[in-house]
């Protein structure tokens, strides 16, 4: 086990509570953040995400807001001070402001985060803002209407849209999620990054990885970021490199005389796994030490057996210690051996 004190300042991580047993794994990396998958519903069926015939899982598989609630606590006393919502879609569960309310009593929660494809969000904003969510990743892959509707399988380009003036309206920070797939929205590289002269906006070209639910229709990911790169530089030359933020997926630039800054996340290649301070609870319940990793401790099964807090605690503590050093290592010791074919959905992002 590696030293905790030495982890943290490495890390840049202030422990929540004077001399609180910060979490962190088998490779000396802090873990201060956790991504909740609170449904697997979506209102879209991104192609790099879903099929158009998707089976959701029945409501009573998902985890309650009052069992989430009780493991934030257990969480958030344990390190854990950054959450982000995902899902599928966050808005398409009932309740979530709610439950963000109850987040937000948290003393050691330090920032609550949003994942959302923007189609229902625009009538929550105002509360979003009131609550104080840091931030809102908004998916979105293209800015023309004919290409939504072929990545997206839906028309909902328009409300999308605005979700994202209201977010700039309300001056919630807000990041473009687009991920770049070939045959689909390529020719979008530019068009999203020029959203960044108008607005204060980070867009970020993300990877395409095989987590569509099918399994890998390409052998090779064509688009990888260094090819995405090429294309923003092809089109800024005088693009420049920014500082990241520590733990950052993003690698990030500036480009003279815009407002925002453009960034790759490259998902697929994986660079950023040495500094990766998640972990991740899918809808039904299970934490994942990694994205490509598809074994979990089973948290629903453990509050539902009426486990102590205690032994759920000692539980997580004893999973995040045997985490795989990469998701490529990860990959390879899937179980199983099953190959990544999960839809993003059913696992958060
Ligand atoms: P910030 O909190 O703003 O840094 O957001 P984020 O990049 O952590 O989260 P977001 O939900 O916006 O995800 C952006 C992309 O990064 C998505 O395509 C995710 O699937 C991908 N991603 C998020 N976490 C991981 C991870 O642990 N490993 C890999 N390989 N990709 C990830
Ligand atoms: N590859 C890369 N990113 C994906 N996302 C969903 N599916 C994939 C995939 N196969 C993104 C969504 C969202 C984030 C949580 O993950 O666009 O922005
Ligand atoms: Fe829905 Fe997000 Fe998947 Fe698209 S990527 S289908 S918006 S969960």
């Amino acid at each position: 086990m590696a030293d905790v004190a030495e982890a943290v300042k490495r890390n840049n991580i202030q422990s929540p509570k004077p001399n609180a047993p910060q979490l962190i794994d088998n490779h000396g990396r802090v873990v201060s953040y956790v991504r909740l998958s609170v449904t697997d519903r979506c209102n879209l069926r991104c192609v790099y995400c879903m099929p158009e015939q998707m089976k959701f899982m029945p409501q009573e598989e998902l985890l309650s807001f009052d069992e989430l609630f009780r493991l934030m606590k257990i969480l958030s006393s344990m390190g854990i001070s950054k959450v982000r919502i995902t899902g599928g879609e966050p808005f398409m569960r009932d309740g979530l402001t709610d439950f963000l309310w109850q987040l937000k009593t948290l003393e050691n929660i330090e920032e609550i985060n949003i994942t959302t494809n923007g189609v229902l969000t625009k009538k929550h904003i105002p509360e979003l803002k009131r609550i104080g969510i840091a931030s809102v990743n908004l998916s979105l892959d293209t800015l023309d209407r004919e290409r939504f509707k072929h990545v997206t399988r839906r028309d909902e380009l328009v409300a999308v849209m605005d979700t994202f003036y209201a977010l700039l309206r309300h001056n919630i920070a807000v990041k473009i999620n687009a991920v770049v797939t070939d045959g689909f929205n390529t020719d979008d590289i530019v068009p999203l990054a020029d959203l960044t002269k108008s607005y204060p906006v980070s867009v970020r070209f993300i990877e395409e990885m095989p987590f569509n639910g099918v399994g890998a229709d390409r052998q090779v990911l064509t688009w990888n970021y260094k090819k995405i790169l090429s294309a923003l530089f092809a089109a800024y030359p005088t693009m420049k490199k920014l500082d990241d933020e520590p733990f950052s997926t993003s690698m990030n630039y500036t480009i003279d005389g815009h407002y925002g800054s453009v960034g790759v996340i490259a998902a697929y290649s994986r660079t950023f796994c040495g500094t990766c301070n998640r972990i991740r609870l899918t809808p039904k319940g299970k934490l994942h030490t990694c994205l490509y990793s598809n074994e979990g401790l089973d948290l629903k099964h453990l509050l539902r057996q009426g486990a102590t807090d205690d032994e759920i605690e000692r539980d997580i503590r004893q999973t995040v210690s045997s985490r795989y050093k990469d998701g490529f290592d990860a990959e390879a010791n899937r179980f199983g051996h099953l190959p990544v074919s999960e839809s993003m959905s059913t696992i958060g992002g």
